[in-house]
């Protein structure tokens, strides 16, 4: 297996179906620490650089409280506008990554701009992890969500998915690159505008992904295992920030309620949701026994603790 040392988290298209299974064992080694809301020394002479371009609640805190658990410093930027990268002088991703890598040990970073982290990652010497990239990919998310699948199952062979959203999503892409590491089964939802495209569709045969598309969350909901949802009402992630101040509802179609559960999800179905929702999820599914994103957000701290301890070479 490569060693995670010095290494880059830009996609998931790039990961071994070893290196997930090592990535969720130090994920596992390294969860009570933040179970018993403990910190501990493991990171102590290390610094994170948060470079965030787009809005972030969980990716960029989580990021925080990991290095915080693990002992490590933190350092950055949550709004590029208050840096030169979003002022008079534009700063290119280059001169901006030649400063950052003095500051820090690793950087996290999100844009709305797909491939600025591999820009970074081109330029810095030291790791550079994906935090979400224009309608790229979201790769710590969907380790995350991985993780959580295995936690809560037991395993991920042998699960049936249904994605539902859109997806043009960045969590798809890593989605469907990270599931043809695994023998699943996946069904993806979407309204039309917001289907994968041709071209996805062809890189994923090639990967040899086991994939279907359906209309409805209806016809397909009664064989997931996993049903893993985005919004359908979204921002423009090719933006550094999207303000409206109304939008739109969210069709039937792409809506999970407690009567869809109760009536067609199998018994001990689990959803996902890597958050924010809008009200494809309503709040009266949060205390189903399917829910399982606040699970995932505690688990979103545990997969950060176990990337950044990879990265920086403290575990092997
Ligand atoms: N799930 C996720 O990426 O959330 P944030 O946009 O709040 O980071």
């Amino acid at each position: 297996m490569r060693s995670f040392a010095g290494r880059d988290i830009l996609s998931l298209k790039d990961f071994e179906r070893n290196e997930f299974f090592r990535v969720f064992e130090v994920a596992a080694e390294l969860e009570p620490i933040a179970r018993n809301r403990r910190n501990v020394d493991l990171l102590k002479e290390k610094t994170l650089v948060t470079a965030f371009y787009q809005p972030s609640t969980r990716t960029r805190l989580a990021h925080e409280a990991a290095m915080h658990r693990l002992g490590g410093h933190v350092t950055g930027f949550s709004d590029a506008k208050m840096t030169r990268a979003g002022d008079f002088y534009q700063e290119s991703i280059k001169d901006t990554v030649k400063m950052l890598e003095f500051y820090g040990d690793v950087i996290v970073m999100r844009h709305f701009q797909q491939g600025a982290p591999h820009e970074a990652a081109k330029w810095a010497s030291i790791p550079v992890i994906n935090g979400g990239d224009g309608w790229g990919e979201h790769p710590t998310q969907i380790l995350t969500d991985l993780y959580t699948v295995l936690r809560e199952k037991g395993r991920i062979d042998g699960l049936s998915w249904v994605a539902v959203g859109d997806m043009r999503m960045r969590t798809m892409h890593s989605l469907a690159y990270a599931l043809s590491q695994f023998d699943c089964e996946i069904t993806f939802v979407s309204p039309p505008d917001m289907s994968l495209t041709n071209e996805f569709k062809e890189e994923l045969k090639l990967y040899n992904l086991n994939f279907s598309e359906a209309e409805h969350v209806e016809q397909v909901i009664h064989k997931a295992d996993i049903v893993l949802v985005e919004p359908v009402v979204q921002p423009d992630y090719t933006k550094s920030r999207h303000e409206v101040e109304e939008h739109g509802l969210t069709p039937d179609n792409y809506k999970i309620t407690r009567e869809l559960l109760a009536n067609k999800a199998k018994s001990d179905m689990i959803l996902l949701h890597s958050l924010p929702r809008m009200d494809e999820i309503p709040l009266d599914v949060d205390i189903t026994r399917h829910s399982r994103y606040w699970q995932e957000a505690f688990n979103g701290v545990v997969m950060r603790m176990a990337l950044l301890a990879l990265v920086l070479g403290k575990m092997e």
